[in-house]
């Protein structure tokens, strides 16, 4: 029997999947077992979890080796991954931004430089706004950039915004809202859709009906 991959970004992410499907009744009870595993198989043993790296799942998806997946809109931007973009899931919000030291202004610069996790997303946002910038890539503890000089301003994911204000930044610019997204394999979809074509309706009727699948948002 050819059975469903299913890839999901570990933690948060997944959890909140793993609840999603459990509301239309596929079931992941060795999920719930705490351990170190990273592959699953359904109770119903049609689908198999696999739990990646959240920068992966549209590397996986995008590559046959998992035929749907969970991400975040702001990671699969930045891998720039060639997938169908099925259901807003309308969790794990928020948003990305131009943040900088109060009273900075993006006019003031010649050459512009920005700290991110997110070159790509940083560069196509302000390509398409005419403006030549120097991105600096980081991995983390983006917001201490501006604060030692090391970048001009950084372009970052806000959710509750209190990194921003413990360290003494504001927004100057928001840039586009993110959330969570089912994704599908090109090739899956069309191949394999008497299975997936029911699993992307029911997701999308309960995300339609709570507007949001969980209490968050
Ligand atoms: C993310 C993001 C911000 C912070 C925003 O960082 O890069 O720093 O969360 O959340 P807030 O608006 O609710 O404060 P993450 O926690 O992933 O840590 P990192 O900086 O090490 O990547």
């Amino acid at each position: 029997m050819e059975t469903i991959k299913i890839a999901l970004a570990k933690g948060r992410l997944a959890d909140l999947s793993i609840e999603l499907f459990e509301q239309i009744g596929l079931k992941f009870t060795s999920y719930h077992e705490k351990s170190r595993k990273l592959m699953f198989t359904s109770d119903d043993g049609h689908y198999e979890l696999i739990l990646v790296k959240a920068t992966d799942v549209g590397t996986y998806v995008e590559n046959g080796a998992a035929d749907i997946g969970v991400a975040g809109k702001d990671t699969l931007l930045e891998a720039g991954v060639d997938v169908f973009e099925v259901v807003d899931l309308g969790f794990g919000r928020c948003r990305f931004a131009v943040a900088g030291e109060p009273g900075v202004s993006l006019n003031q610069y010649h050459h512009l430089t920005v700290g991110t996790k997110y070159p790509k997303i940083t560069n196509d946002y302000f390509k398409a706004q005419g403006k030549q910038i120097e991105t600096i890539k980081l991995n983390g503890s983006v917001e201490l950039a501006p604060l030692v000089g090391l970048s001009d301003v950084v372009v970052d994911i806000v959710e509750t915004g209190s990194t921003l204000k413990e360290n003494n930044l504001v927004i100057i610019e928001n840039m586009m809202d993110i959330s969570a997204r089912l994704v599908t394999n090109k090739a899956s979809f069309k191949t394999k859709d008497e299975k997936i074509r029911p699993l992307i309706d029911q997701v999308k009727s309960i995300v339609d009906s709570k507007g949001s699948v969980t209490n968050e948002s």
